[in-house]
C-alpha cells in the first residue's frame, strides 16, 4: 500500500496515538521501515486507554511516545476530539500550549486540532493561538449543524490549513451511497465514478486543503486520488447548502 500510495503521488499519512490498540505508531514505522521518511506522517493525541484526557503532562507524555515509536518525530501533532473533555476555555488552552511548546521545542513539526464535532469548541478559541492544522469532518453525509459550526470555527481560529476527513463516513458500503449519485455535484461527470464524485465533492464541504480517507485497497487509493481531475459544481454545492439550512430551519 505504501509504495503503491508513493507512486500515486500520496506522500501523507494519518493515524494517532489511540488506533490500532494504541500500537498504531510502532505499528507503521515496523511496517513502513526505509519508506516511512518518504511520508509526511500526522498523528492525535487525547485519546488514552481509560479515556480521553486534555491533561498537559499526559498530552506531552503521548508526543514523547509518538517520537520514540515512530523512530522520529510527526510532521503534525493534533489534539484528538478535545470536545470529548467538555473542555473549558483554561483545558483547552493549556492543552494547545502544551502541542504549541512541543513544535517550538521540535518534538513535532507543527500542531493542530482535529474535532468530530466542532459545536463546543465555538466561542472558546479567540484568544488561543491559531493551529497550523484543523481537521474537520467533511463530505456529504455532514449535517448542517456540523458543516456551519466547522466553518464558523474555520473562521474564528484562522489555521494555516484546513483538512477533511472521513469523506465517506468511515464506509461506502452503507446504504445510503445507494439512495443517490453524488455525480450531481460534477461538472462534467461523464467519467466519474460515484465514489470519486463523493470524494471531490468533500473537498468543497466545507471547504478544506486536504482529504485524509481510509483505504486497505490500492485500486480504491487509486480511483481516490483520480477524483482531483473533475470539477465541482460549486452553483449545485450552493443550493445543497441551502436546501440543507432550510431542512434545518424546518
Ligand atoms: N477525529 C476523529 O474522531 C476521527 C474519526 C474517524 C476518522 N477520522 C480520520 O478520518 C480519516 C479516514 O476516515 P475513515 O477511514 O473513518 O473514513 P472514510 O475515509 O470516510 O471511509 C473509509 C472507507 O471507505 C472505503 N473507500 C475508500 N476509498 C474507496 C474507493 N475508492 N472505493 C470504494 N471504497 C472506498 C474504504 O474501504 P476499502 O478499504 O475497501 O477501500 C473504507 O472502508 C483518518 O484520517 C482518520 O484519522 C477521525
Amino acid at each position: 500500500m505504501l509504495t503503491g500510495a508513493l507512486d500515486l503521488g500520496v506522500t501523507a499519512v494519518d493515524t494517532a496515538y489511540a488506533y490500532f490498540q494504541f500500537r498504531s505508531h510502532e505499528t507503521l514505522a515496523r511496517v513502513a521501515g526505509d519508506l516511512l521518511p518518504k511520508f509526511s506522517v500526522s498523528t492525535k493525541v487525547g485519546y488514552f486507554p481509560d479515556g480521553h484526557s486534555l491533561d498537559p503532562a499526559r498530552l506531552s507524555t503521548a508526543v514523547d511516545e509518538a517520537v520514540r515509536d515512530l523512530g522520529r518525530e510527526p510532521e503534525w501533532v493534533l489534539l484528538h476530539n478535545p470536545e470529548h473533555s467538555a473542555p473549558t476555555g483554561d483545558a483547552l488552552a493549556e492543552a494547545c500550549g502544551m502541542l504549541a511548546d512541543a513544535a517550538a521545542a521540535g518534538r513535532c513539526g507543527g500542531w493542530g486540532v482535529s474535532t468530530w464535532d466542532p459545536r463546543p469548541l465555538l466561542g472558546q478559541v479567540n484568544t488561543l493561538p491559531s493551529p497550523g492544522v484543523l481537521m474537520l469532518r467533511c463530505g456529504l453525509l455532514v449535517g448542517p449543524d456540523i458543516l456551519d459550526s466547522a466553518e464558523l470555527l474555520a473562521k474564528q481560529w484562522q489555521p494555516s490549513s484546513v483538512w477533511g476527513m472521513s469523506p465517506f463516513g468511515g464506509s461506502t458500503a452503507t446504504p445510503v451511497w445507494k439512495a443517490f449519485d453524488p455525480r450531481t455535484f460534477l461538472r462534467e461527470a461523464d467519467s466519474a465514478t460515484p465514489v470519486q464524485a463523493a470524494l471531490r465533492t468533500a473537498f468543497e464541504l466545507p471547504v478544506v486543503d486536504a482529504v485524509a480517507l481510509g483505504t486497505d485497497d490500492l485500486g480504491h487509493l487509486k480511483e481516490s486520488v483520480s477524483c482531483l481531475t473533475y470539477e465541482v459544481d460549486h452553483a449545485m454545492v450552493r443550493q445543497y447548502r441551502d436546501l440543507l439550512r432550510g431542512r434545518q430551519a424546518d
